[in-house]
């Protein structure tokens, strides 16, 4: 499979990709990495594993239509038969979301569907939530509501804060991204019609 990831800020699950295709644990390439901030720490990842890099910067377009247009031929000519969202801090605009539909992929640092949006741990702490996680889900036009094809959940710790609360969550992240894209990979996992199928079955 050829992929393609999109990333914004630090990368660490771009990391963890890139480590799971070097294995052999998923049965594809990073053909593309295509970040919207031109400072991306996650680059680095990128340019030490030999990964062609691309950077839309979002402040150069008018408005969303012309950045995703200019996104979509980014990632068009390296033709990836997916697109992984790792950390992507745009929202795509439903022509976008339209053109790679059930070919794209996000992760979510909730259990969906509770907590869709931002500033998820410090909210989980907040509502004294006894457990909390990270969602994969394949993206449709309702932000964090495309359909969930695997979940890592994790316990609220009494003294967490949001940073010890989101580093919990980000390392249950870097085990379960690589997982769900290895099945997806493997053909075990499909999108069809805003179900997800596993082995052919609604999940
Ligand atoms: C992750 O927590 C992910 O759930 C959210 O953004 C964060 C990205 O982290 N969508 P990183 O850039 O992969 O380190």
């Amino acid at each position: 499979w050829r992929l393609a990831v999109l990333i914004s800020g630090r990368g660490s699950n771009l990391k963890a990709l890139i480590e799971a295709c070097a294995n052999g644990r998923i049965d594809g390439t990073i053909v593309t990495v295509v970040s919207n901030r031109p400072q991306a720490p996650g680059l680095e990842h990128a340019r030490a594993a030999g990964i062609a890099r691309t950077v839309v910067d979002h402040r150069s377009f008018p408005d969303r239509t012309a950045f995703d247009r200019e996104l979509a031929a980014a990632l068009d000519s390296s033709a990836p038969d997916l697109v992984i969202l790792a950390g992507f801090m745009r929202v795509l605009t439903p022509e976008f979301v339209n053109r790679f539909a059930g070919r794209m992929v996000n992760i979510h640092p909730s259990l969906l569907p509770a907590l869709r949006g931002l500033d998820t741990h410090a909210r989980a702490l907040a509502a004294g939530m006894p457990t909390h996680g990270a969602s994969v889900h394949f993206v449709t036009s309702e932000l964090d509501g495309g359909p969930v094809i695997m979940q890592a959940r994790v316990p609220v710790c009494a003294g967490d804060t949001s940073e010890t609360l989101a580093a919990r969550v980000q390392l249950a992240e870097h085990r379960l991204y690589p997982a769900a894209i290895a099945l997806i990979c493997s053909g075990r996992i499909q999108s069809a019609g805003g179900t997800v199928l596993y082995d052919g079955q609604p999940l």
